[in-house]
């Protein structure tokens, strides 16, 4: 089938490869100029691995483009995987959907389904459908279905090849069916429903999530006072196959581009409603707390870390990707900055995205081994296979004081004792 995706993000990009790589003709569109330029180049404008080998590899079912003409005016299927990001109060700004909406009318020719893959608020494609239909002549009505993403960065190929279920809702069963066509190639189980519920499924799952993290985030902090351990807890609770053994990493809380938005707009939705979800407000409430916890800890050891020298190992919001959108080094190394430390970071990838917001203030070091010597207290940030597998006695020799504060539980409380450095984790007994 001839496929426009609208937007080369992750949810875009990603999902016009996939689809290019079960022979659909796949034709991406984004303003972004840039991105664009490097698509045509078979480079990606993402860090997603995997992906340039993908776009390499499909190039014959793929082409990129930032002209509207070009991309709307033969589609038999039109995906919309543009941001929506966060406004000042929460809500979700659909402003580049609307766009497209605009564009789709202008451009579009015969009568492509439109496919909403962006997350958007439970109602959204009900209302973009008379909103573009509104638009067209009579005789031209379109067709909308909602079709969220659950693919994650880092894995998200995998995710999209191997997803656990495709949702497609709709209002409109022939919709419903040629939107199936193109996904059943990959045979995943397809759950189709009606607009609302689709949406509901994407803002259920990603708060069911989110919700998940703050609790064990909650459960890991009592654990400490209690003189439980955290890692032993969720290996006990994930056994029972009611709760399984995913998504119970404690830890300094979320970020990415996804919880941290898409529980304050669901949050923000249901109080508009007059159905505020509390567990949710609880699960934002802890997130934010969550992230300083390792500061606090910190406290511990030093009235004020003010002109001493704090090595912070990590910045991306996870391992496996470039994007430090509301990682908690964002809120961090601001504090420590604010309080007069010296500040050393690392991260394998993310220190270009990083530095663009902090370019002077901290001192980015190439290896981890340079950003500890001579620090008088290391943080972890992120779980980064690198920190995971350094040597933990070089934290002794090289630090003027072996501290480190570990908010990913790198390492086993058993591999850390005898090394000769004061390590304190997350929901586990301080080793001194
Ligand atoms: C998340 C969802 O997992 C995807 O299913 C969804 O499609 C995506 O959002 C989206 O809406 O686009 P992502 O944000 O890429 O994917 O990353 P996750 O792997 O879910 O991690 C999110 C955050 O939770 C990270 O900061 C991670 O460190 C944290 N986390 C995750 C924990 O603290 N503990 C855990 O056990 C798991």
């Amino acid at each position: 089938m001839k496929i426009t995706v609208v937007g080369t993000g992750y949810v875009g990009l990603v999902t016009g490869v996939c689809l290019a790589s079960i022979g659909h003709e796949v034709i991406c569109v984004d303003i972004n100029s840039r991105k664009i330029e490097l698509l045509k180049r078979g480079k990606s404008p993402i860090y997603e691995s995997g992906l340039e080998e993908m776009l390499r590899e499909h190039r014959n079912n793929i082409s990129f483009t930032t002209d509207p003409v070009e991309a709307y005016s033969d589609a038999q299927i039109i995906m919309v995987g543009v941001g929506t990001p966060e406004r000042a109060d929460g809500s979700c700004d659909l402003t580049y959907v609307y766009s497209v909406a605009d564009d789709i009318v202008e451009y579009s020719q015969g009568n492509p389904v439109i496919v909403i893959k962006s997350t958007v608020p439970i109602g959204t494609c009900q209302k973009f459908k008379k909103y573009i239909n509104s638009r067209m002549e009579k005789d031209r009505q379109l067709s909308v279905v909602s079709n969220p993403e659950f693919l994650s960065q880092g894995t998200a190929i995998k995710d999209t090849l191997h997803a656990s279920r495709i949702v497609i809702g709709s209002d409109d069963g022939d919709a419903i069916r040629t939107v199936r066509e193109v996904y059943e190639p990959f045979g995943i189980p397809i759950i189709e429903t009606d607009f609302q519920s689709s949406e509901m499924i994407k803002y259920a799952s990603n708060n069911y999530l989110a919700l998940r993290i703050s609790y064990i985030n909650e459960i890991a902090n009592l654990c400490e006072e209690v003189g439980a351990d955290i890692t032993d807890v969720a290996c006990g609770m994930g056994y029972d196959k009611r709760i399984g053994s995913m998504f119970l990493k404690a830890g300094i809380g979320y970020g990415g581009s996804c919880f941290p938005k898409d529980t304050k707009a669901l949050y923000w939705l249901s109080e508009n409603q007059g159905a505020a979800l509390k567990t949710i407000r609880a699960t934002i409430d802890v997130n934010t707390e969550q992230k300083f916890i390792i500061l606090k800890k910190a406290a511990k050891y030093y009235d004020s870390l003010k002109g001493l020298t704090v090595a912070v190992l990590g910045l991306s919001f996870k391992p496996g990707t470039d994007d430090v959108r509301e990682a908690p080094s964002l809120r961090i190394i601001p504090a420590l900055i604010e309080t007069g430390a010296k500040v050393k970071a690392w991260d394998p990838i993310a220190v270009s995205n990083f530095s663009k917001l902090f370019p002077d203030v901290v001192t980015y070091c190439r290896t981890i081994e340079e950003t500890i010597d001579g620090a008088d207290i290391c943080f972890i940030l992120t779980e980064w296979q690198d920190v995971i597998n350094f040597d933990i006695s070089e934290y002794a020799s090289r630090m003027k004081k072996p501290i480190v504060i570990d908010g990913r539980n790198c390492y086993a409380i058993g591999e850390v004792k005898g090394k000769g450095i004061v390590y304190e984790s997350i929901g586990r007994q301080a080793v001194k």
